[in-house]
């Protein structure tokens, strides 16, 4: 990206309005340069990788999430390591004083002689006076935590209201643009009801990803949502570890680390997060009710894909779930947003009410419908290699699914048309 310059000063010009600077002139689509410029390389992999391979210079990335799930972590890991000798990284705190910062750092280790000394931190929320410390340290990078906590004097409303957020970020936008500078930007998620999350910010950005996870657990997924630049929806796992994000280069193994196969309500889900399979545990429990309407509780999974698998195993199978109060948990905290994983969950609730493990050796994927019917996810093959790698010796799939030609896993395919075919091979001992 062409960066423009003050004209005496040779400065890139920051924080003026991009109408003064800019001036357009019409292409032919086959003389646009398609790149988006050399990207900044990245050297935290599981980051890269939901950005689609580095940053890009001028652009623009909103990192939102829960209050206190890791995005401050995350983002001074990311300034100490993109802070290189030529050109700086600024991190702009407007939540915490710039000792508590020291702190952090020193607990990342992101202090030692190894980074850069152009690693800058202010603790400043007042927007004009940040544009003058970027102008000052013209650094390759600027990380805004949070955009909530900035103000511009421009507009009279509090900060963290929906204009002030708006104007905000729609100026270090336009900075980043005109300069190209990459610009990060911490929303934090607020509570239903409360307004001007980062949701407000969505179209204004180039990127968006949202840190997600269990408070009660060490993972965390980096989750693209948009992306101009590259793929959406790829995922980045990391573990919140004593020294901060760690990346988890194997997350199915992981996440199936503490598995206990023997035990009734577990079963295995074949997920796809963006272009990667995801191997995850789900728990049922069903358990008498003492409520005269039972409880259906969830962890993970959407509430609705329970209600549904729940009316299916009742309606088609007859399993008697009217008066068992249900619990279905993802293990590791993880979010799945797939139907593939129903069969999964289908299996993990039917191995529960009938006290039958689940075959340890077994791994689900199907969508069911509403007569039990069995639909395929996509990318199958890739869903079964990934079971084949971790030992996993066969899977149960619909009937419909295309594996493709030739495929070739090490794992045995077990073909089945509805639900109720599903649960012979998985429940065995029943
Ligand atoms: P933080 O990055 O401040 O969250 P956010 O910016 O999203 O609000 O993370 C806060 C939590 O992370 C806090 O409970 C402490 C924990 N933590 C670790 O477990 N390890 C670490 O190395 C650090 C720095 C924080
Ligand atoms: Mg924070």
């Amino acid at each position: 990206m062409e960066v423009l310059r003050d004209s005496k000063s040779g400065k890139p010009r920051i924080g003026a309005p991009t109408s003064m600077l800019t001036s357009s002139r019409p292409l032919r689509l086959d003389e646009i340069d398609g790149n988006h410029g050399e990207r900044m390389s990245l050297p935290i992999g599981e980051f890269a990788r939901v950005l689609g391979g580095g940053i890009v210079p001028g652009s623009v990335i909103l990192i939102g999430g829960d209050p206190g799930i890791g995005k401050s972590t995350l983002m001074l890991q990311l300034a100490a390591i993109m802070a290189d000798d030529e050109r700086g990284v600024l991190y702009v705190s407007g939540e915490e004083s710039a000792p508590q910062i020291k702190t952090r750092a020193h607990r990342l280790a992101a202090d030692s002689s190894a980074v850069s000394d152009k690693l800058y931190v202010v603790t400043e929320t007042h927007l004009e006076t940040i544009f003058l410390h970027i102008e000052a340290i013209s650094p390759r990078l600027v990380i805004v935590d949070s955009i909530q906590t900035t103000q511009t004097e421009e507009l009279d409303s509090t900060s963290g209201s929906v204009s002030q957020v708006r104007e905000c970020a729609a100026r270090l936008t336009s900075m980043a643009k005109t300069s190209g500078i990459a610009l990060f930007l911490v929303g934090h998620v607020t509570k239903e009801g409360a307004i001007a999350g980062p949701r407000v910010l969505e179209h204004m950005v180039d990127t968006v990803l949202y840190l997600e996870g269990d408070h009660n657990h060490a993972y965390r997924l980096l989750r693209g949502v948009k992306n101009r630049f590259g793929p959406t929806a790829e995922v980045g796992v990391f573990e919140m570890g004593g020294s901060g994000m760690i990346e988890v280069n194997n997350p199915s193994e992981a996440f199936l680390s503490e598995r206990f196969v023997k035990g009734p309500g577990s079963a295995i889900a074949v997920t796809m997060e963006g272009t990667r399979p995801l191997l995850v545990e789900v728990q049922a429990l069903a358990s008498p009710s003492s409520f005269r309407h039972p409880r259906r509780t969830t962890n993970g999974v959407d509430i609705n894909r329970l209600l549904l698998v729940a009316a299916v195993l009742t309606r088609r199978l007859g399993l008697r779930l009217t008066d068992q109060d249900l619990f279905v948990n993802i293990v590791g905290g993880l979010q799945i947003q797939e139907p593939a994983a129903d069969l999964a969950i289908a299996t993990a609730i039917a191995s529960s009410v009938k006290d039958v493990p689940v075959e340890a050796d077994v791994v689900l994927v199907g969508e069911i419908g509403l007569s039990g019917e069995l639909r395929a996810g996509g990318q199958l093959p890739a869903r079964l290699m990934e079971a084949a790698k971790l030992g996993f010796k066969r899977a149960i799939i619909p009937i419909s699914a295309a594996l493709g030609n030739p495929f070739e896993a090490d794992i045995e395919i077990i073909r089945v048309r509805d639900l109720r075919d599903a649960l012979k091979p998985a429940l065995r001992a029943s």
